[in-house]
């Protein structure tokens, strides 16, 4: 397990994400309208669209491809289309406000 400082909870819009990469897999994390992080990988399981430039709608982004919906807390694509992103945990230190994610590995 790796766990990262990605930035501050102020480099964050409400309803927007920071794109950050580790090794070769870019992630993107998004505030929720609610002040909730949630890190995910930074490509649509349909055909890679860069999820970090849809758009928010309350827990999902919309593919800016093919505006499929993927639900940020669980990383599941919603009906009728299927798939899974992978997720990693965030947590935030309440003192500094700091982002921290954890990568397994
Ligand atoms: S690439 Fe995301 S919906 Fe097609």
């Amino acid at each position: 397990m790796n766990k990262l400082r990605i930035g501050h909870l102020t480099d964050i819009d409400e309803k927007g994400s920071r794109t950050f990469k580790v090794l070769d897999t870019e992630i993107a994390v998004f505030k929720l309208s609610d002040g909730s992080l949630h890190a995910v990988e930074n490509r649509c399981p349909h055909k890679g669209g860069r999820l970090s430039e849809g758009m928010v709608c309350g827990t999902a982004v919309h593919c800016p491809l093919h505006d499929w919906k993927i639900d940020l807390r669980s990383g599941k694509v919603h009906e009728p289309d299927e798939g899974c992103l992978n997720t990693y945990p965030t947590e935030v230190d309440g003192n500094s406000g700091e982002i921290y994610i954890t990568i397994a590995g």
